[in-house]
């Protein structure tokens, strides 16, 4: 079935907004930019990739924002430059995000154990090492970008947001960080993070008028799954209720509904988009 398009005919619905949005040179981040950018948005366009953030900046007429979300002093630096430059800061999208590198022989582990659970033969599954084989780096790697990347960007925006009394912030988690799967727990871990982060930073700023929510997409076709081999893919699809992947546009909808004052009543809420995944 074809994914439904998102309008890209301009509203003007956000003139005058401005929106920082990291990880926005690929995938979901480009596509949120896209679409903010059509209701009239000026888009900061962050990235670690300069090229990428580049293609998408002029694509967009925004601004190109190059550092590492895991740098706070760069986040903060960046966040007020903007500012100071527009003047205001009305969206703050933390997306920035990364997937462990490809292991086919993990995948293949997880497969064969898969198999023998369904034949009831548990007794014959072997360890599958995912945990006991993580480095240090890579569980910290993966913790600092998605869940230090969040609280440092929501940082920066609600120093700005505060003292204006507005603001919507959107942090990206994953259908992963509700329904984890056993390939990848410091990803599940930090994605379910950014959801209690989420709903306690709500909590402490909706009486100043500032909105802070959570989007939990399921599977998303964009460059970080591009390492996935087909075994995977079909084990993935065959989970996914409405049996495909979603398109970066479809989940553009949910994050535009959440960054405008159609979304007025929803703070501290999760919401999820996978198609049905289980
Ligand atoms: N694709 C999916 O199926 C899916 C599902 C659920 C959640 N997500 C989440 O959505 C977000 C975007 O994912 P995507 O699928 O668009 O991935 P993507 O790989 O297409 O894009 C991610 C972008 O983030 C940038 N980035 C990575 N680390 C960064 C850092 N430290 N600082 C700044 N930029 C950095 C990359 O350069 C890349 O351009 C991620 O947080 C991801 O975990 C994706």
């Amino acid at each position: 079935m074809p994914a439904q398009g998102s309008s890209s005919a301009r509203d003007g619905a956000l003139d005058g907004q401005v929106a920082f949005i990291t990880g926005a040179g690929s995938g979901l981040g480009a596509a949120y930019a896209r679409r903010l950018a059509a209701d009239g948005a000026t888009i900061v366009v962050n990235d670690l990739d300069p090229d990428a953030a580049a293609a998408v900046a002029v694509e967009i007429d925004g601004d190109v924002c190059v550092f590492d979300v895991c740098d706070s002093a760069a986040f903060d630096a960046e966040v007020d430059k903007a500012v100071a430059r527009h003047g205001r800061l009305d969206v703050m999208i933390n997306n920035a995000g990364i997937a462990p590198p490809p292991d086919p022989e993990r995948t293949e582990r997880m497969i064969a154990a898969q198999m023998l659970r369904m034949e009831g033969r548990i007794a014959e599954m072997e360890p599958m090492g995912i945990l006991t084989g993580m480095t240090d780096e890579a569980w910290d790697r993966m913790i600092r970008v998605h869940l230090y990347g969040a609280f440092y960007g929501t940082r920066a925006a609600l120093r700005h947001m505060q003292p204006a009394r507005s603001g919507v912030i959107v942090n990206v988690s994953s259908i992963l960080g509700h329904h984890p799967s056993p390939g990848a727990p410091h990803y599940a871990t930090a994605k379910a993070a950014i959801i209690a982060l989420t709903r306690s930073v709500a909590l402490e700023v909706a009486h100043l008028g500032i909105r802070v929510n959570a989007v939990c997409p399921g599977y998303v076709d964009t460059p970080l799954l591009a390492p996935l081999d087909a075994t995977l893919r079909a084990a993935i699809t065959m989970q996914i209720a409405s049996g495909r992947m979603a398109q970066p546009e479809e989940l553009a909808e949910l994050v535009r509904f959440l960054s405008g004052p159609e979304s007025s009543y929803c703070n501290g809420d999760v919401f999820t988009a996978s198609g049905g995944y289980a």
